[in-house]
């Protein structure tokens, strides 16, 4: 039996008009995700990588070509049917880690859940758990400015994680930690992939973190120049 991939991009293209000109962010990337994959997504800045985790997270839409998020085509969806794909199937994790400031780490977890009608109490044990998961749950009541950065990272995750998607999106996860502490976040990341299956889709732009992913996307100029197998 063959698996239908969990993202598939066909010929993307993203333009953003910009007065009388147009950017191109995107001219024609195609990719598949398939489940439990584990992608590192490479380039020089300007080259497309954000835009391209925002589209195959359905958080835009491309301007040409086709995109499938778990095999629905996402231009024959409404903005509700969009946002409820995007609630069952892809977690987000960024760089400045959007957490709510004044909500303690279990509530900040728990909120992806809201919008599924699951109960408060089941909420806060869904996310009391995965806390633990990612080793925080000794923190579960400090709000964002009383963990340290590899902390509010470690929730970021966790919140991403809480409805168990199948995709993972992780743009620059890494970019605002030290080496170290970065070096954790990519660990409990692999670890994650490997435990629960999810598919891992990772912007960085350490080559030696990318060379560790099944695959490698490289870009330029908003194409993929190269993929190249781990
Ligand atoms: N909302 C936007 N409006 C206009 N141009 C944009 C917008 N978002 C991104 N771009 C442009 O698209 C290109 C790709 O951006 P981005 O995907 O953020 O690159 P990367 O993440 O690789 O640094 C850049 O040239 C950027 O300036
Ligand atoms: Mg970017």
């Amino acid at each position: 039996m063959t698996v239908a991939p969990a993202i598939e991009a066909d010929a993307v293209w993203r333009t953003y008009p910009m007065g009388a000109t147009t950017v191109t962010a995107l001219r024609g990337v195609s990719l598949r995700v398939e489940p439990g994959d584990y992608l590192a997504v490479v380039g020089p800045s300007g080259s497309g990588k954000s835009t391209l985790m925002h589209l195959l997270g359905g958080l835009d839409q491309p301007t040409g070509g086709r995109l499938a998020i778990g095999g629905r085509d996402v231009a024959t969806l409404t903005p509700n049917q969009l946002a409820q794909l995007r609630n069952q199937l892809v977690g987000f994790v960024f760089q400045s880690f959007h957490l709510l400031p004044r909500t303690s780490a279990v509530d900040n977890v728990a909120l992806p859940l809201v919008y599924r009608g699951t109960s408060a109490r089941a909420r806060r044990q869904r996310a009391a758990a995965m806390l633990g998961e990612v080793g925080l749950s000794h923190r579960l009541d400090h709000r964002p400015n009383q963990l340290s950065g590899g902390e509010q990272q470690r929730v970021a995750i966790a919140r991403a994680l809480v409805t168990d998607p199948s995709v993972l999106l992780a743009d620059e996860p890494t970019g605002n930690l030290d080496t170290a502490t970065g070096e954790a976040v990519l660990g409990l990341l692999e670890r994650l992939n490997r435990s629960s299956g999810v598919a891992v889709v990772l912007v960085t732009h350490d080559r030696e973190v990318a060379a560790r992913a099944s695959r490698q996307i490289v870009m330029r100029d908003g194409q993929v120049v190269e993929q190249v197998v781990g």
